[in-house]
């Protein structure tokens, strides 16, 4: 075979090659170690210097000019393969977008917004706690003894222990009063917190859900008194129900952490199902609170000689529901989109007294 045979033999085989691999298979035919034109260059040392230089000149030439062919089919290949790619990628950018759905708030976590910028705004500061809470923080620390009746009134749901494990269990915390204790025992006194979460208890019907929410609130100062507590909760109702007009009813209670104790009932109207605060002749039960018990302080190293305040326990899903007018609280927690919607906030109205709590 004479050098324009091989070179039209290489040529062509490089312009058949489907894909890179057939393409390395003709480049290891004619150019790879053992390939044909290697094996002509092996010959070259046979012949004398004259005939050596011509032909060492062409199959040089030839081996640059299969080489260069090899180049170019590669590139091309790759060309086509990443129009291949193109083609199947393809993407039409102006086409619109689609409309993402907006989210939207809680009742709960917006009701929770808003107290906590009202209390702010009356020099509170947000204190928490866990939900799994020991018992001594959730009963003890409270002066609720093991025998109270209390402890059995709180419907509590208990942790497991380990068996052979014979401490007390944990509780899931069945109010947030135990966040009292830890606030003072971390702060001292004087301190004013609240502490809105999660509470527990079992019991379930269209006013009682197994999970609820309070917030609980703190004053302690030296002479801290019953018409701070009265006048701090009555500026929060009217705040709070953006009305001028609230009326609140202060009922003698009993709780072992405070002593005076007082329940909160609040002056509404049903009208068709449409409530209205400040008005009519129903009350609802919205708070338990009172003078903070001096076992209560005790228990969180705060001296009961030189110290006193309030305490109060509110319900949020409660309030919720009075002020956007929510029938039945189970609703609040079954996740449903339709109600979300309906009942939901928008996600950046973030509460706030200056512009109005709720626009
Ligand atoms: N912890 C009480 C409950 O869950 C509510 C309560 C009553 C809280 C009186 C208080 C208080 O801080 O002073 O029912």
């Amino acid at each position: 075979m004479d050098l324009s045979e091989l070179r039209g033999k290489y040529i062509e085989a490089v312009a058949g090659a489907a894909d890179e691999a057939a393409l390395e298979e003709v480049r290891i035919a004619a150019l790879g170690k053992k390939g044909e034109i290697s094996a002509r260059m092996a010959t070259l040392g046979k012949m004398d210097p004259e005939e050596r230089k011509a032909a060492g000149a062409m199959l040089n030439l030839l081996k640059d000019e299969i080489d260069a062919a090899l180049r170019a089919r590669k590139a091309a290949l790759a060309d086509a393969a990443l129009d291949e790619r193109l083609k199947s990628e393809w993407l039409d950018v102006t086409l619109p977008g689609r409309p993402r759905r907006a989210g939207s708030i809680h009742p709960v976590s917006q009701v929770m917004d808003e107290l906590t910028a009202i209390f702010a705004d009356m020099g509170f500061s947000v204190a928490e706690g866990p939900q799994i809470e020991s018992d001594w923080y959730n009963f003890d620390a409270l002066n609720i003894p093991p025998e109270h009746p209390a402890r059995q009134e709180h419907d509590t749901f208990f942790m497991h222990r380990a068996a052979g494990d014979n401490r007390p269990p944990h509780v899931l915390r069945t109010h947030t009063s135990p966040v009292q204790i830890r606030a003072m025992t971390e702060q001292g006194a004087p301190i004013r917190v609240i502490a809105p979460g999660r509470v527990y208890r079992m019991d379930m019907d269209q006013t009682h859900t197994p999970m609820f929410h309070q917030v609980e609130g703190l004053a302690i100062d030296r002479d801290i008194s019953m018409a701070n507590l009265k006048w701090c909760l009555e500026e929060f109702c009217r705040a709070f129900f953006e009305v001028d007009k609230v009326e609140l009813r202060f009922r003698a209670s009993h709780f072992p952490f405070t002593e005076p104790s007082a329940e909160v009932d609040i002056r509404y109207s049903n009208v068709g199902g449409q409530l209205k605060i400040g008005e009519g002749d129903k009350w609802m039960e919205i708070l338990g609170s009172g003078m903070v018990h001096p076992k209560v302080l005790q228990a969180a190293g705060v001296n009961p000689d030189e110290w006193q305040g309030f305490a109060f326990g509110m319900g949020i899903d409660r309030i919720a529901m009075l002020k956007y007018g929510i029938p039945d609280l189970r609703a609040f927690f079954e996740a449903d989109l339709r109600w979300l919607r309906h009942y939901g906030f928008a996600a950046l109205d973030l509460p706030n007294l200056p512009s109005g709590l709720s626009r």
